[in-house]
């Protein structure tokens, strides 16, 4: 093309995307634009256009952490024991010391009692299930949990499944995870709870809707679809799972009214792959290097940026999902304590 012939397009392409307050706005929509004879943009162009809105769920958590501080005080005043949440660490995986860390600050917060048990990598499965004893056992201790990842040579579910369900803040033993699955969640984890949490304080309604979750873990995809399928508030909804072995991924997620993505693979969900005005949701969380950052790496989310131009909400990583794990554990401990008292059972 000759350079005027060049700058001319240019031009118009600029003036386009100043009428559309679209900065992203490519040629071949600004040529639908224009040879549709006005600058009104067809239905499908419209939602194309849409900029998704940001979900701040570090403002959403911080008010649910308030509502439990709250139930907490409320709870002490009417003369009862004070909540304690324990965690157990075990081994000195850096991403996973400081979410513990962020467990232990949060439940201090809100006026709890909070325990952390460190382990060392080399600990024994026998000497793991001695603590889990302890805790089961001790009054101090509403609820606990055992971070995970663990190390190879301790079997995750001979440990999960130690835990006395009644104190199993991460709603995955199999006691919990039935009672979830049969549509009457009692302990529930607090990942997907806190997925439905921000969906519910978007006014998101979720029945009819067709849910694409893209992960089939424990404690985020298979629970998070059980969640969605109970009848009632919160519920109601389809749901597809999808996972590393899915064929053609797209071809699910494209029919997604609500996507999450819980897959832990950075930048693995690209705007192609979503439907205009779908509502994202990114469960991933994963350390990528970045010499851009001071400490040398940041997180990274399953959902490509660009996914933002055509969803019409989205969750931010960090500050979207992440914040209202703590958030929703903190519930669960209360929760725990209610159900240990007889009350809400
Ligand atoms: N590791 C990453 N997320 C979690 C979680 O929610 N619970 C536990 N126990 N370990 C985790």
């Amino acid at each position: 093309m000759p350079d005027a012939m060049e700058d001319r397009w240019h031009l118009l392409l600029l003036m386009t995307r100043l009428l559309t307050g679209d900065p992203v706005l490519t040629f071949k929509k600004a040529i639908a634009f224009i040879s549709n004879g006005s600058l009104t943009p067809d239905k499908a162009t419209q939602e194309a256009l849409i900029r998704a809105k940001r979900i701040d769920g570090k403002a959403i958590a911080e008010k649910v952490r308030a509502e439990v501080a709250q139930e907490v005080q409320d709870w002490l005043a009417a003369g009862n024991a004070k909540p304690g949440l324990a965690v157990v660490l075990v081994g000195e995986d850096p991403a996973s010391a400081t979410y513990v860390r962020g467990k232990e600050r949060a439940s201090v917060e809100v006026g709890m009692h909070s325990e952390t048990r460190r382990l060392p990598t080399e600990v024994t499965q026998e000497e793991l299930l001695g603590v889990i004893a302890e805790l089961n056992a001790d009054p101090a201790i509403t609820g606990f949990l055992v971070q995970l990842p663990l190390p190879d040579h301790i079997d995750d579910d001979t440990v999960l499944h130690a835990i006395a369900p009644g104190k199993d803040v991460d709603g995955i033993h199999p006691f919990n995870m039935g009672l979830l699955l049969g549509g009457t969640p009692r302990l529930a984890p607090a990942t997907p709870t806190g997925v439905l949490r921000l969906l519910a304080e978007e006014g998101v309604d979720t029945s009819g809707k067709h849910v694409v979750i893209c992960g089939r873990s424990n404690i985020v995809g298979r629970p998070l679809a059980g969640l969605l399928l109970k009848r009632g508030n919160g519920g109601d909804a389809t749901v597809t799972v999808c996972h590393s072995r899915t064929v053609d991924l797209g071809s699910f997620t494209r029919q997604a009214d609500i996507l999450v993505a819980a897959m832990g693979v950075p930048g693995l969900i690209t705007r192609d792959m979503v439907k205009p005005g779908a509502v994202v949701i990114d469960v991933g969380t994963v350390r990528v290097e970045d010499p851009s950052h001071e400490r040398g790496w940041r997180l990274a989310g399953d959902i490509a940026l660009d996914v933002r131009d055509v969803a019409s909400m989205r969750t931010p990583v960090p500050g979207g999902v992440g914040p209202m794990t703590i958030a929703m554990l903190l519930k669960n401990v209360m929760h725990a304590a209610q159900l240990s008292a007889g009350e809400n059972a």
